[in-house]
């Protein structure tokens, strides 16, 4: 079972969101073609104030608002081609049962009770005021202009009544306090489950999501409001009449989650119509699994709260996968400098190919936001997937087509296609592995590979000249057998990224295609180079675009004046744990080493230029752990390429220490500075430098904020305070 985040039912899709929904979609459809019996399911998040609010200003019920959202995001969501099993919505009456259900069940478990709270009150407008008709000042981070239950620039989550300088919402009043009772989870219960669940390896938890959690249990966790006061979107809590005085509602992320389950029940009972399967057999049976994908900002109540909510449940453990966001050249998006598209808008301009190729290529299980930059995006739809795979099965199928009606053999291999078809069999593995761990990056990477031998290898045969001999023809016929089972075999590698590219290529094979009886087209197990028949000429596969909107030039103006900007309120240094095991001398400059640094297996292995000469020797430095930034700009320093830098503290003019780390942390670790750490996707070395760190009482500082590894401050001892790092 896999979902995706479910989508506030009260605002258009944008391109931002497509990423999570293509995130969850290319790896849906990996596992489909593996043959598994994988679900993609989603649905509209209906309930809370913001729809509240937003209803009532444009006169129309919750509900009905919220409805005409979420039909409106389903068809948007569909231009894209992301393939759900099942979109429902929160306020469906499983949805609603089962809230009920966890409710009792934790209740009577004595992991619910009620308190007397103090809340917010608009005394002009007369309500409460639940979370968003809130704002004011982070208590954890001091950003202004915050939301009453969740901090969008650190993410963390807090009572309203801890907000610093509260203004109604309503009527841009000060409100004043009174008394109501409350419903309350026992997070704080919690506490040793959830530590333990982080602790354990088969989480497949990101280390930078780690980091963060552990953060947030090292701070104590503490009990949690699952309740609001009226007026709220939302359920209603049986016997809160009662209980506590007044009718209450369950705040709207405790049914949100459930709604995960709930759309898992209706798509068994509307979709696979079954008596029997139930959303239990996807979440509760000992094969079954479940895997959410989320932005950033949600981790709290995904990490925290949902598993907290599942252990009580006796419900097993889902494994989460966390992203970054998707930034404009470099910026959050916005609309009033032109870089604001709806996923509509965007379909509308430059179709659906370009993007899930665009956000596919650079998805790579990092939390790091990826950037969205017109001109890459047009470089990297127009000379990357137009003139690379595209090409090379274009070419390949109609030249085939054309000369060959009557179809072609089953490859006889010579010594040059035996080559070529192991080289791609290691790479199809790599394809594969890349798949299987979420990073569409290398799998985008291994698959270029391929289709590049593939473009070589046919421009080579020269497939056009003429042959003299029958003999000569005779293995030409063979090599172009080679060439189409390469392309039948990008279809199939492709097909997670690119349904309908897939699509056009496997009518070309059409129903005769021996290997494949499958009504659900090739699937993984269909990869071979035994393929012989028939070729039928193909459609174009995909096209060209060209950036010439108005939205796009303001975009494209843009992106020159943001370049020397700095934003000095994150840090954006991707550090990591890494292990040198190769130094040498640079062959030409006297104070350079090259080093060969192992960052672990999602960032790899690289190579960099330090000017460590004068302070080490390279024994002191071999086989050490150490921290890298491990985004910045290649550069090649003196003919020699250098992909990062290491660290280290200067105490005086010529006093150098590396930044050690401790033995046993496992390589790739990322330390961040709590709260304040937001990576950049490439960072240049000059803005690096503007951002001071330094050592004081044994940690590294950055401001106020002490940098953090594994959620434990980073140690430095013996090194000197005051000492700069660079
Ligand atoms: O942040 C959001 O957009 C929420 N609507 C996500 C909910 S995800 C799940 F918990 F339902
Ligand atoms: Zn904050």
């Amino acid at each position: 079972m896999v979902t995706a985040a479910l989508p506030y039912a009260n605002g258009t899709v944008h391109i931002g969101h497509l990423l999570e929904y293509l995130q969850a979609d290319f790896y849906t459809r990996f596992l489909k073609l593996l043959g598994k019996d994988a679900r993609y399911i989603c649905a509209s998040d209906m309930h809370g104030t913001p729809i509240e609010i937003k209803a009532k200003a444009q006169n129309q019920s919750p509900l009905a608002f919220a409805t005409k959202y979420s039909k409106e995001q389903q068809a948007d969501l569909a231009l894209f081609e992301i393939n759900f099993d099942n979109f429902s919505n929160t306020h469906i009456k499983e949805n609603q049962y089962l809230a009920i259900h966890f409710f009792q069940t934790l209740k009577a478990k004595g992991l619910i009770y009620l308190k007397e709270t103090q809340q917010m009150y608009d005394e002009e407008a007369q309500q409460f005021l639940p979370d968003r008709f809130v704002k004011g000042t982070c208590p954890k981070c001091q950003t202004a202009d915050q939301y009453g239950d969740v901090c969008e620039s650190c993410g963390a989550t807090y009572n309203t009544t801890d907000l610093i300088n509260p203004i109604s919402a309503l009527t841009r009043t000060t409100p004043v306090m009174r008394s109501s009772n409350h419903y309350f989870f026992r997070l704080s219960n919690f506490q040793k489950q959830l530590q333990d669940w982080l602790n354990n390896s088969n989480n497949a938890l990101q280390s930078e999501v780690k980091n963060f959690v552990q953060n947030w249990i090292n701070q104590g966790l503490q009990d949690w409001c699952i309740s609001r006061d009226a007026p709220y979107f939302g359920f209603e809590i049986p016997g809160s009449e009662r209980e506590a005085g007044n009718i209450k509602y369950f705040y709207v992320w405790l049914d949100a989650p459930i709604g995960y389950i709930s759309s898992t029940q209706d798509f068994c009972q509307n979709t696979l119509h079954s008596l029997t399967t139930s959303w239990k057999d996807y979440w509760s049976k000992e094969d079954s699994h479940v895997q959410h994908f989320i932005g950033k900002d949600i981790m709290y109540f995904h990490l925290l709260f949902w598993p907290a909510i599942l252990i009580a449940m006796d419900i097993p453990l889902p494994t989460i996968t966390v992203h970054g966001f998707i930034t404009v050249d470099g910026k959050k998006m916005s609309k009033s400098r032109g870089t604001f598209f709806t996923a509509r808008e965007f379909y509308e301009l430059y179709g659906n190919s370009g993007l899930r190729f665009y956000f596919a290529k650079h998805l790579d299980r990092s939390v790091t936001d990826i950037n969205l930059d017109f001109h890459d995006f047009a470089a990297v739809t127009n000379n990357v997937l137009v003139a690379n795979p595209g090409n090379f099965c274009y070419r390949t199928l109609s030249f085939v087509a054309k000369r060959y009606p009557q179809g072609l053999p089953e490859p006889i291999l010579d010594a040059q296609s035996k080559d070529l078809v192991q080289k791609v069999r290691g790479e199809i593995e790599k394809v594969t592995a890349a798949y299987a761990n979420q990073n569409t990056k290398a799998a985008v990477n291994h698959l270029l590979k391929i289709s590049d031998l593939g473009n070589v290898y046919f421009q080579n045969l020269e497939p056009w000249a003429k042959r003299e001999t029958s003999e000569a023809e005779e293995i030409l016929v063979h090599s172009l057998s080679v060439m189409v089972n390469l392309a039948r075999n990008i279809s199939i590698l492709i097909k997670p990224i690119l349904p309908e590219f897939s699509a056009k290529i496997e009518k070309c094979f059409g129903p005769q295609d021996q290997l494949a009886n499958d009504s659900k087209g090739l699937l993984w197990h269909n990869l071979s180079f035994s393929w012989s028949g028939v070729v039928k000429t193909p459609q174009r596969l995909v096209e060209k675009i060209e950036i010439t909107q108005t939205k796009s030039n303001s975009v494209a103006k843009e992106s020159q004046s943001v370049t020397s900007e700095v934003d000095t309120s994150n840090f954006p240094a991707d550090l990591r744990v890494g292990e040198i095991f190769h130094v040498e001398d640079h062959p030409d400059a006297d104070k350079l080493f090259v080093m060969q640094v192992n960052l672990g297996d999602q960032i790899g292995k690289r190579q960099i230029v330090a000017g460590l000469k004068d302070a080490f020797t390279k024994e002191q430095l071999l086989h050490k752990k150490a921290l890298f930034v491990v985004n910045l700009e290649s550069a090649v320093i003196r003919g020699v390429e250098s992909s990062g830098m290491t660290l280290v503290a200067q105490e005086s003019k010529d006093r150098y220490n590396l930044l050690w780390v401790d033995e046993n942390l496992e390589l790739g670790t990322a330390a961040l500075f709590e709260t304040v750490t937001k990576i950049s996707k490439e960072l240049n070395f000059k803005t690096f430098t503007k951002f001071k760190l330094k050592v004081e009482s044994n940690t590294i500082r950055w401001k106020n904020h002490i940098l953090t590894i594994s959620g434990n401050k980073l140690q430095v001892p013996g090194i000197k305070d005051g000492a700069k790092i660079r």
